[in-house]
């Protein structure tokens, strides 16, 4: 065996033991590298006469070619070896429980709200927004609320520094500016709910200066009071998961719906409890109405061709009800002791096919 063969055939058999890239790397630089073995044979092809190179040129490249080759080919396999290695040893075992150590907890009032976003996404709602920081004009007067309207006062309403214009950024008192920015930002039919923070000057047992609200609207050319009883019917079986919801329609007053109606819904109340769908006792979830001519026509529509219903929630409320919790203000008192007990797991997305509130 000539001396080319006897190398060809050590540096092979190292690059088929190496038993992993870091030791393949090794023995190609050993072989390939600057200095390396092969290297080191390929440059005295300079030195040789004419006729020697012509024999061992050809024999000195095929060495280097297979060589080479027989790296690429190594590494390949310890490429693939090392991938079915790491897939054997990660594999996830998907008949284990979910993650019983997470600590994490998602507020009863995000819960609800994606609670009530999933209802109304059912029903072909889709979820708006608008600023927290509003004008006067979208929180009260593009509302059928102006200036010197007694209804201002009854908002507590935060007011911010004046601007140069003299006008006066404001708290939103209600989510109901949601519905101006969504009329005049796009044309109707509209079918939105508008999930939020809002803010009033006032705190006691029941009060908290920051609360939240859903507003819905619904505006299409022939959108009536049955559609409006319907949709929130439907919205309170789905969200307290009952089979029948005995509703109370009664009449009131909101400065941009007329007719307008505040909602109670049929409960027991037994000691500290509230037993929902039962009793005869009744209980005031939401406020509602038809969408009144002026706001329609503040956003450029024609109140005889277009006409709707707009609704406002208390999300806080509905969360304290659903999940039976006593106080207001612990929502909003950043205690984990309370977030742990009353707060949901973070998988658990609520949807309609696999229930809600699980
Ligand atoms: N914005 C009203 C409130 O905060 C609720 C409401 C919304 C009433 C929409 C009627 C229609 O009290």
């Amino acid at each position: 065996m000539s001396d080319i063969d006897a190398l060809e055939k050590d540096i092979l058999a190292q690059i088929s033991d190496a038993e992993n890239q870091a030791a393949l790397e090794t023995v190609r630089v050993d072989a390939l590298g600057k200095k390396g073995r092969v290297s080191a044979l390929m440059k005295t092809l300079g030195g040789m006469s004419d006729d020697e190179r012509k024999v061992k040129g050809p024999l000195l490249n095929g060495l280097k070619d297979r060589v080479n080759q027989a790296v690429l080919d190594r590494k390949a396999a310890l490429e693939e070896a090392e991938l079915d290695l790491r897939l054997a040893s990660e594999r996830v075992d998907v008949t284990l429980p979910v993650l019983t150590s997470q600590q994490g907890r998602i507020h009863p009032i995000s819960q609800t709200i994606e609670e009530l976003s999933a209802i109304f996404a059912d029903m072909g709602f889709s979820v708006a927004e608008g600023p927290d920081i509003e004008t006067d004009e979208m929180n009260f007067t593009a509302l059928n609320i102006p200036p010197e309207h007694p209804a201002r006062q009854m908002h507590d309403t935060f007011y911010l520094e004046e601007k140069e214009d003299g006008s006066r950024p404001v708290l939103r008192t209600h989510t109901s500016p949601v519905q101006i920015r969504t009329m005049l930002a796009e044309k109707p039919p509209h079918r939105i709910i508008a999930p939020g923070r809002v803010y009033r000057c006032d705190s006691d047992q029941t009060h908290t200066p920051m609360f939240h609200q859903v507003e819905g609207l619904v505006i299409d050319r022939e959108t009536h009071m049955g559609h409006l009883k319907w949709v929130l019917e439907e919205f309170c079986k789905a969200y307290f998961e009952l089979d029948s919801v005995s509703m109370r329609f009664r009449p009131s007053h909101f400065p941009f719906t007329e007719p307008s109606m505040e909602v109670d819904i049929r409960c027991r109340r037994d000691g500290g409890q509230i037993l929902l769908g039962e009793g005869d006792d009744w209980l005031e979830i939401l406020g509602c109405g038809m969408v009144h001519p002026n706001v329609l026509r503040y956003v450029g529509l024609d109140p005889h061709e277009f006409q709707g219903f707009a609704f406002g929630v208390g999300i806080d409320r509905m969360a304290m009800l659903k999940y039976g919790i006593p106080d207001l203000r612990a929502f909003f008192s950043g205690d984990l002791r309370w977030l742990r007990h009353y707060g949901f797991h973070s998988l658990d997305v609520p949807n309609l096919a696999g229930g809600l509130s699980r």
